[in-house]
């Protein structure tokens, strides 16, 4: 690999070569690595001439606005909020199929980035595509494992210029950046871009969302406090999903008939490929007691997927 401020060099330069002045672009910024890593490499090229928008779809982790907010002023990227809730549910309303919903997003992202260029005169896109957005989206001829919302997922028709500066780099080459560029997530685990949306098999709507959102925080605190007391090493992804599977359980003598709720935990370099952890049993056992009774009215029953990628992937839509 390069050093990396030659390759931050190059990816400056060659964002103004394909922004010629006076263009305007827009940047999407999630608070992930790739699109912050874009976000700051184009505002470096072209300051002014750039607005970081990030979208509150609604299919974000519990306290994900407000932590995106701290990590990109950390990282000193200046960005407006635009409130995308509403819409993302509209255009979700009855799809259940996982293609069509990462369309459907990527529609949905489209729709709101040409509302707000025509506001700014924006013609340009910037997006923190990576090389496996675009391999796994059926580019180089290969097969389509999944649309990314970034890359397969955007209409054919889209007015806005797009631009990738991360488009030939992988993930271990854009957390080099980060860290070089003082990115605060440089760390974190990734987060798709569709959010909680493929993470709910079946169709998306408020209280499936809702139900997601708090068994990921479960996810999330209950592994983050085992690894600090050093019961396991940190995943590099871990996280709930949400099953339109439902079973028969019992509370206390009564019936109850309601859904499931996955919980995946991998190790991986690239994400290209992963292996599925073993995680401490204890661990597993404390998320499932707290989902189950947290989450009591719409989940009885949790599952722990062991599957590696191939052959499985690691999102589950
Ligand atoms: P899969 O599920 O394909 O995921 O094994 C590989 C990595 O990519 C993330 N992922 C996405 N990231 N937009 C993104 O920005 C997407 O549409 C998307 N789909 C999957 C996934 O979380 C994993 O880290």
């Amino acid at each position: 690999m390069k050093d990396t401020e030659s390759l931050i060099r190059q990816l400056v330069a060659d964002v103004q070569k394909r922004v010629p002045a006076p263009g305007r672009a827009i940047a999407a910024v999630s608070g992930g690595i790739d699109s912050t890593v874009a976000g700051l490499v184009s505002h470096r090229a072209l300051d002014q001439r750039l607005e970081c928008l990030f979208v509150d779809t609604g299919l974000l982790r519990a306290s994900e606005p407000d932590r995106v907010a701290t990590v990109f002023h950390e990282a000193g990227l200046p960005f407006r909020l635009v409130d995308g809730r509403r819409l993302f549910l509209d255009r979700l309303r009855g799809v259940t199929d996982p293609e069509k919903k990462r369309k459907a997003i990527g529609a949905a992202f489209i729709e709101l980035f040409e509302q707000e260029a025509a506001g700014s005169g924006a013609e340009y896109l910037v997006q923190g595509t990576i090389a496996p957005d675009w391999i796994e989206s059926g580019g180089s001829l290969r097969d389509t494992i999944k649309s990314h919302h970034n890359v397969g997922g955007l209409p054919e028709n889209m007015k806005l210029k797009v631009v990738e500066p991360l488009r030939d780099l992988y993930k271990d080459e854009v957390r080099s950046l980060a860290a070089s560029l003082h990115v605060p997530s440089a760390q974190r685990q990734p987060f798709p871009g569709p959010g909680l949306a493929v993470r709910i098999l079946g169709e998306v709507t408020e209280e499936r969302v809702a139900t997601l959102q708090r068994a990921t925080t479960i996810v999330e605190e209950t592994i983050e406090r085992a690894v600090a007391r050093g019961e396991m090493k940190s995943p590099w992804q871990y996280f709930a999903v949400l099953l339109p599977l439902k079973s028969t359980g019992v509370m206390g003598d009564v019936r109850s008939y309601r859904e499931t709720v996955a919980i995946r935990m991998v190790e991986s370099t690239d994400a290209m490929t992963a292996s599925a952890m073993h995680p401490p049993y204890e661990v597993l056992r404390e998320i499932s007691e707290k989902i189950t009774r947290e989450l009591s009215d719409r989940i009885n029953r949790v599952v722990y997927d062991i599957t590696d990628k191939p052959p499985a992937t690691i999102e589950w839509e």
